[in-house]
This record gives C-alpha cells, structure tokens and sequence, in this order.
C-alpha cells in the first residue's frame, strides 16, 4: 500500500477525475477527506470507499471561498491532526468565447479553478510544510494546447501550470513538492458538458476520441492512478513537473487509408 497511514484532501471529489482520486487513494491506504460544494457526490464517493473497506469523510467546501477553506483546514487537523497530500482538482468550464461569456462566469471560473488552488494551497501549507507533503493540481492539456469556444478555461488551465511551477521553487527547500497532471479528455463531468454543448454529442465524443493517438478518452482511475503515484514516495524526486496523462492528445488524427 503506497498511502498507508497518509491523510490526502481531494477537492472536487464528488464526481469524475475527483472521485476516482480519493478512491484510489483509499485503495492505497490513504484516509481520505471528499471535499466537494455538492454533497449528494460527496457523499456517494465515500460510500463507495466504505462499500470498499476503505476511509473517508465529507466536509462540503466551496473552493473559491476563503472561510470555507480555511474551515476545511480546521476540520482536517482536528480530525486527522495532519496532511500528507492535497489533489486541488475542483473545477469548472464554461463553453463559450470570450465575447460570449459574462464577467461574472469569467470571475466564477477563475476563482474556482485558480483561486481554489491558491486559497487550499494556501492555507494547507503550514501543515504540509510539516509532513513534508505533497500537492497535485489538476490542470489539462487545454493548458498548453487550446480548443474553441473555452477560453476562459485554457487560461485558468494554463495559470495552473505556472503556478505549480511558482509554488515547486517557493516549497522545494521545505520538502513540499507541487506537481501537476494535465489529462487529455477524460469520460467525466467537464468533458460530457463539452459533448453537450456541441450540436451533435455522441459525434463531438467520437471525435474528441479520434484526437488521441489511443483513440478513446480516457478513464478517471487513468488519471487517479497517475495522482496516486505524485503524491507518493514513489515520486520523492518529482517536482514542479507538468505530467501529460493524455493517451497521445494530438497525435490521433486517422491514418490516411482510413
Ligand atoms: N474530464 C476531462 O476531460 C478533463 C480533462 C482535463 C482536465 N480535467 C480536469 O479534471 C478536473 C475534474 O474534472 P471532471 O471532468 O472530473 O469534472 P466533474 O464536473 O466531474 O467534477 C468536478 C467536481 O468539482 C466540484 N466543484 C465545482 N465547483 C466547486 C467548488 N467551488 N468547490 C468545490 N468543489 C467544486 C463539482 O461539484 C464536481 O464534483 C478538473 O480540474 C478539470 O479541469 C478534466
């Protein structure tokens, strides 16, 4: 067991990538806190660890809000006295350009998906700084190689690679490392509203699969299993790293004599 005996916070472990990371982390020994602003798929994720013999708790968190996050803070070391590993997953996406998008879903989006980073990082650190933990953002692909009608996305997914970066350098020499994944399409929430928004989904899927050189997206515990490993020791001489886990993202296009 490569978690054995840590306590891991995955934020947005409610649904999809999330999910997927505190299972396999409760798989691997990890005591796991589900943290999530919808409670109904925290709790289902914690169900299925038990159902699993595994551990977890929920402590519903709104990442972009500062109180809450410092109360998930709180709650983990008077629970858990420590942290050893904080996935900062949660996220959203909004689909449209950046002539359609109103300030305020700009705004939301941000502070969701770097704030939520910034504001966790933040206030776990003290206690990572301890354990000599480990942090892993959840980025993407979109990070460095954009798709229509996403814009406001790609960039929060491209300030999340800088940011790990920024935060490996201040961290390093206080043994936290900060690492991040960038997956390509994945079968969970952000990818489906995507399908959605597009006028024919199960094409827009189709194709999205034909971008990779595997020809399929991927599955959630293909991610969470890539998760588990930077927020182990396997990983002890990783960090500020930007881990591609995309199954060949761009390189898909069809052979020709297909
Ligand atoms: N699905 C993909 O194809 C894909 C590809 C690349 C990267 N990613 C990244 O993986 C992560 C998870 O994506 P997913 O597809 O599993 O999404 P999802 O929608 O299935 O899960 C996101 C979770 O975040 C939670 N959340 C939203 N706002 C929150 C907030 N303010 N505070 C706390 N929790 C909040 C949601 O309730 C949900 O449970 C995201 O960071 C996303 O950018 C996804």
């Amino acid at each position: 067991m490569k978690l054995k005996n840590r306590i891991v916070v995955v934020t947005g472990a409610g649904s999809g990538i999330g999910r997927a990371c505190a299972i396999e982390s409760a798989k691997e020994g990890a005591q796991v806190i589900v943290a999530d602003i919808n409670l109904q798929g925290a709790d289902e994720t914690v169900r299925q660890i038990v159902a699993n013999k595994g551990q977890a708790v929920v402590f519903k968190t709104d990442v972009s809000n500062p109180e809450s996050v410092k109360q998930l803070v709180d709650f983990t070391i008077r629970s858990f006295t420590k942290i050893d590993t904080l996935i900062n997953n949660a996220a959203i996406q909004v689909n449209k350009t950046i002539e359609d998008i109103t300030f305020e879903e700009w705004n939301l989006q941000m502070s969701v998906n770097v704030g939520g980073i910034f504001l966790c990082s933040k206030y776990f650190l003290p206690y990572l700084r301890i354990t000599k933990g480990s942090i892993v953002n959840m980025s993407s692909v979109n990070g460095f190689f954009v798709e229509p009608m996403c814009a406001g996305y790609c960039t929060t997914k491209a300030a999340i690679i800088g940011l790990t970066k920024a935060m490996a350098i201040d961290h390093g020499h206080e043994g936290v490392r900060v690492n991040c994944i960038c997956p390509g399409y994945i079968d969970a929430g952000l990818a489906e509203g995507y399908f959605q928004s597009q006028p024919d989904p199960a094409k827009a899927r189709v194709e999205a699969g034909r971008l990779h050189a595997l020809w399929r997206i991927g599955k959630p515990e293909e991610v969470a299993r890539v998760a588990v490993f930077l927020s182990g020791d396997d990983a002890s001489f990783m960090t500020g790293a930007s881990v591609v886990v995309d199954g060949g993202f761009g390189s898909g296009l069809p052979p020709k004599s297909l």
